[in-house]
């Protein structure tokens, strides 16, 4: 049976971007910079994002190409079969275990449009109304269940159309779609009275707010944002045409999520200072301040619903790459047909995002390492899995693959004349800076 792939370069670049562009983004980016002190961690994320990240990124796209096979395959293939195949079981696996929390707040996304949608988010209503309806509903057993299991079966149901019909056509009608309306509320709000505080927040540093653990937690964030360390690349880019550029795809791909994240940030920020509000409120920032904005701002329910969609958007097309590297795994190395692939993973899925999602509520009382399941989850894939993912990824590209092969990969055979001349410094910093940087802020950041 012929491969399924990517029908065009637009197609394979809006998967890409759209893999990349989501929650981290729209919900955990901005709460991030908000903790993290502003400006000065928005430019160490923009530094570590294209110093560090986006040569993890080329090599994982490299992996991808050179093997046109799912993740664990290409592992296995390209190192002739040795111990490396368990990192590509990794890869494998730990996309689904990011899936199953990752759905829970895409299920939030869900609810918070059906409440948009019903003008909920209104003018007379505190503060503290909106932080208790947000605690309310997280901590309540059903809801959130639905929401959960709404945006887990969406996810399966595009991916099983499969990547020419299902996720390439989704992405590209959704994610221009998403472009506009983040600009637009950009826009909108920086028309608002006070903005400025919020801008001047986002892009007048203060370096005494780096420590160790900012820049532990910027790292964390590039690779979320990315995709990496996830086999999610590896995969998407096993569907690209062997005649398309590496580099330009991938510079394109890491400047366009950062451009949403940024523009996520001046949608947000300057909206949340206009009404004196605390940047700091952590996760809840998107689904406990915003919606108080909204209910304050002229025409706040239209643009409320814009929001909710544009979040849910973003999230799926996330959720769907993830998906998509265990059902390559299971239908290429298992057998199995994509229906059943993604009817066993939406099972799987479901049932550890069922505990994630009671975690708040029902569940709360039971704690792994101090946090509750959710959190677990969280840290334990975001800081830990990520990173080891990552380093893994470099340190088989960089010193287990032939230089020559992915000189080859890299080049299209030496007929890209721009990328003949980068490749000596995407080298170094491939085998030695992005290895020891990675170890280096991991433990900073521990200490
Ligand atoms: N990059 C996605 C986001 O920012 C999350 C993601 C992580 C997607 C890992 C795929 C793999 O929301």
């Amino acid at each position: 049976m012929r491969r399924d792939s990517f029908g065009s370069r637009f197609g394979a670049l809006v998967a890409m971007a759209g893999s990349a562009v989501g929650l981290g983004n729209l919900w955990r980016f901005p709460y991030l910079v908000g903790e993290n002190g502003g400006a000065a961690f928005i430019i160490i994320y923009i530094l570590l994002s294209f110093l560090i990240c986006l040569p993890i990124f080329i090599s994982e796209f490299v992996i991808g190409r050179r093997s046109q096979k799912n993740a664990f395959a290409a592992f296995r293939d390209l190192s002739g079969g040795s111990a490396w195949r368990f990192v590509g079981l990794f890869t494998v696996i730990v996309p689904l275990i990011v899936l199953s929390y990752y759905s829970v707040i895409g299920g939030w996304s869900v609810e918070y449009l059906f409440k948009s949608l019903s003008f909920s988010f209104t003018e007379n209503a505190s503060q503290g109304a909106f932080h208790t309806m947000f605690s309310d509903f997280v901590s309540s057993t059903w809801a959130p269940l639905a929401g959960h299991t709404l945006f887990l079966l969406a996810t399966a149901m595009i991916v099983i159309v499969g990547i020419k019909d299902g996720i390439e056509k989704f992405s590209k009608v959704m994610m221009p779609m998403l472009f506009f309306m983040v600009i637009a509320i950009a826009i909108y709000a920086l028309t608002l009275p006070g903005a400025k505080a919020g801008v001047d927040y986002l892009f007048n540093p203060d370096f005494s707010k780096i420590t160790g653990k900012a820049c532990a937690t910027a790292l964390g964030q590039a690779f979320f944002s990315l995709s990496l360390g996830f086999g999610t690349i590896m995969t998407y880019a096993s569907y690209v045409n062997k005649k398309e550029n590496i580099l330009t795809q991938s510079t394109a791909t890491a400047v366009s999520d950062l451009m949403f994240a940024l523009i996520a940030g001046v949608a947000i920020m300057p909206a949340v200072f206009a009404f004196g509000l605390n940047p700091q409120s952590g996760p809840g920032l998107v689904f406990e301040t915003l919606p108080f904005v909204f209910g304050q701002m002229p025409a706040g329910g239209l643009i409320a619903i814009i929001f909710f969609v544009a979040l849910l958007v973003a999230a799926l097309t996330s959720s769907i790459s993830m998906m998509e590297v265990a059902v390559a795994y299971l239908v290429e190395e298992k057998k199995f047909s994509r229906l059943w692939a993604c009817i066993t993973l939406f099972a799987g899925c479901w049932i550890v995002g069922a505990l994630c999602s009671l975690s708040f509520g029902p569940l709360s009382h039971i704690k792994i390492d101090g946090g509750s399941i959710f959190d677990f989850f969280d840290n334990l894939s975001s800081n830990i899995l990520m990173t080891l993912g990552s380093l893994l990824t470099v340190l088989f590209v960089g010193w287990k693959l032939k230089k020559t092969d992915i000189y080859d990969e890299f080049t299209n055979g030496g007929t890209l004349p721009l990328n003949v001349r980068i490749f000596g410094v995407l080298w170094v910093l491939i085998r030695y800076v992005a290895p020891v940087a990675i170890i280096f802020i991991f433990v900073y950041g521990l200490i």
